[in-house]
């Protein structure tokens, strides 16, 4: 059983600026719900109840999100708009939150490593809270747990994106085991289009086993001057050891505005047909 996830949440957001000058691109909404509670939800879903986050400056907002608010909750109290808390009082009461910052921005694979505190030992989860899955027919993460319980090892989950934008991505390559399945056999953080080894991007989903962070210690800067969690799934895939899913469902990358307005149409238009 995967009872952690681990959600790194120091980035800044430029590219939602000014919007996210003074509060976590997180906290930005898809309708009336942070886009970091989609996240936390997909992870309840699959078990995960331990939530952990690695945050930092300018990111309280998130702390705060996933606590009671007293004066708040006494004013609605026993009106209509109660109901629209019973999906995160249900994340308040079940789960835990833990957090540790990151004080410097080195990279997805630093962020990881500062998580090992709140991590320990066992096999954990990570959601990049930006890509946001909506999951057939259920999430995302709980589709990879059963991977995991099939293969015992590191789980990717990809997606085939435009050769064009394989520069937005780590890359994949490997063995088809079957129609979902890949065992990975070369990974590559943002190739250009020419080098790409396939179009088959990782996206913000990840099972990860704790061996892990032994190899991101030893792991040196690479793309970008940062610690890259793709350098580090190569060490393992080249022991047989990372499986890439083709993940059932869709993704809107809400780290692009092109990506948080084609999400926030989509439950839009979900919204409306359930009425
Ligand atoms: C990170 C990872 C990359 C992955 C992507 C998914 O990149 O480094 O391998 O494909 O997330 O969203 P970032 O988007 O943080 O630049």
């Amino acid at each position: 059983m995967i009872m952690k996830c681990l959600f790194p949440v120091a980035g800044y957001g430029t590219r939602f600026l000014p919007a996210t000058k003074a509060q976590p691109k997180e906290m930005l909404p898809i309708l009336t719900k942070p886009l970091i509670q989609y996240g936390v939800e997909e992870a309840f879903a699959a078990g995960m109840k331990n939530i952990a986050f690695v945050t930092g400056r300018t990111k309280r907002a998130i702390e705060d999100h996933f606590d009671v608010t007293y004066e708040l909750e006494d004013q609605i109290s026993g009106t209509s708009k109660e109901s629209q808390l019973d999906d995160i009082r249900e994340l308040i009461a079940i789960c835990t939150f833990s957090y540790t910052r990151q004080a410097h921005m080195r990279g997805l694979g630093d962020a990881i490593l500062t998580g090992e505190t709140l991590i320990g030992d066992r096999p954990f989860g990570v959601i990049l809270a930006d890509d946001l899955c909506v999951g057939e027919p259920d999430g995302v993460m709980a589709q990879m747990v059963r991977v995991y319980e099939k293969y015992r090892c590191s789980i990717v989950a990809v997606e085939e994106v435009p050769i064009e934008d394989v520069g937005r991505y780590g890359v994949v390559k490997g063995r088809q085991l079957d129609d979902r399945n890949i065992l990975v056999e070369h990974m590559v953080e943002k190739p250009a289009p020419q080098d790409a080894p396939s179009n088959l991007a990782i996206i913000g989903r990840y099972i990860l086993t704790p061996d892990i962070f032994e190899i991101l210690r030893n792991t040196p800067p690479g793309k970008n001057g940062e610690v890259q969690l793709t350098d580090a799934l190569q060490i393992q895939a080249a022991n047989g050891k990372v499986i890439a899913y083709r993940f059932q469902g869709r993704r809107f990358d809400c780290g692009s505005v092109e990506g948080f307005v084609a999400a926030t149409n989509f439950f839009f238009s979900c919204r409306k047909d359930a009425r």
